[in-house]
């Protein structure tokens, strides 16, 4: 039997890239669709991926989840793949490139600037997972799974977040889109018995994290000896996941398949913002400036995963505390800028 298929959108991403070599590894063959999108620097996207272009398992489609024709002809094997120095004959049968499974990353995923452009978040959270959903039945997927947020909880009183929580106030564009595509995920699992697990990611942090994510930007602040922005008083709390966690998450997923189920992929433990602050400081070995301002519309104080459901039904089991994921991440940004320690 050939390696079944797997489409990754928004695999050139940041937990794209690392869903598409996780999935690698455990010899998928991968198609990854994205159209490297300027909500930050496409460049960073390009190097992501760069290093499994030359994987015989990895097809790489630039191209848009709103492109229903595209989709189309993913699902039915007829797109044209990309030329690439690898040759034709290597490639796989029309047949074994059909996706079996999907995991839907892609999305505007940025919280601040879904109150600049609210309306391509309904374009792309929305309709662009509705688009992937009717695909889906189209061709009798047989595992979809989708990228949620802790968003969706919003002002959550009760904490930890539980999934059997009733979600009653998004207090963001992005949120509202995230917690709207989830609707139609369990409307189209009831309509057409798609079988969907639905991942709520808690601040996912570590190699590749997007710019303009608390931890990333304040890594590089640091370095460029400018201050961060602290948003009140410095006593918000955060669930924060490191990203090979996050990994462990998806890929529990993707080899239990469920009818239909909302699992929180989060550590399950809570640092405050003056804390992971004085973390950074330790582990970057410099000295942090803080610039002190109001909190923003979009801001909750707490995020806070409950990972019972996840520990009990996938095995889910995150390992990296804060203190050795901020240590990590910081030697990547290191290497990966060329900096060094003073
Ligand atoms: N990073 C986190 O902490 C976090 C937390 C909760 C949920 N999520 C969700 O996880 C997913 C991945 O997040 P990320 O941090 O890796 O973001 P990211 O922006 O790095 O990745 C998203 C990718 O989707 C692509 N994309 C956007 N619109 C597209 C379109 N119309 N067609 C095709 N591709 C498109 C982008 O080019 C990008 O490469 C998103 O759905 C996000 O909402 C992330």
């Amino acid at each position: 039997m050939g390696k079944e298929t797997i489409l990754v959108t928004g695999g050139a991403g940041f937990i794209g890239s690392h869903l598409v070599e996780s999935l690698l590894q455990e010899d998928y063959r991968v198609i990854c669709l994205d159209n490297f999108n300027d909500s930050y620097s496409p460049l960073l996207k390009e190097q992501n991926i760069r290093h499994v272009l030359e994987n015989p398992d990895f097809e790489l489609i630039r191209g848009d989840i709103l492109d229903i024709k595209l989709l189309h002809d993913i699902f039915s094997g007829n797109y044209l793949p990309e030329p690439r120095t690898q040759t034709q004959t290597q490639r796989p049968k029309t047949d074994d490139r059909r996706p079996t499974k999907v995991v839907h990353l892609a999305a505007m995923a940025g919280v601040r600037a879904s109150f600049i452009s609210p309306d391509i978040y309904i374009d792309v959270d929305v309709k662009g997972t509705l688009n992937l959903l009717e695909v889906a039945r189209n061709y009798d997927v047989k595992q979809f799974i989708f990228a949620s947020s802790s968003s969706v909880y919003g002002i959550n009183k009760k904490v930890p977040f539980s999934p059997d929580d009733p979600l009653l106030l998004q207090v963001s564009p992005y949120a509202a889109a995230k917690r709207c595509a989830e609707l139609y995920c369990r409307t189209y699992h009831h309509l057409y018995n798609i079988p969907i697990t639905i991942l709520r990611l808690f601040t996912v942090y570590g190699p590749r994290q997007r710019p303009d994510m608390a931890i990333r930007k304040f890594i590089s602040l640091i370095f460029d000896d400018k201050p961060i922005p602290v948003f009140g008083d410095g006593k918000s709390r955060r669930d924060y996941t490191y990203v090979s966690d996050c990994m462990e998450g998806f890929m529990k997923a993707m080899n239990k398949p469920m009818d239909f189920e909302i699992f929180n992929i989060g550590s399950g433990k809570l640092i405050e913002l003056q804390e992971l602050i004085n973390l950074l400081e330790r582990e970057t070995g410099r000295e942090v400036k803080m610039e002190h301002l109001d909190n923003q519309a979009g801001d909750v104080p707490i995020t806070y995963a409950d990972i019972s459901k996840t520990r009990r039904t996938l095995g889910y089991n995150p390992k990296i505390s804060i203190e050795g994921g901020v240590k990590r991440f910081v030697e990547w940004y290191k290497r990966e800028y060329k900096l060094r320690k003073e």
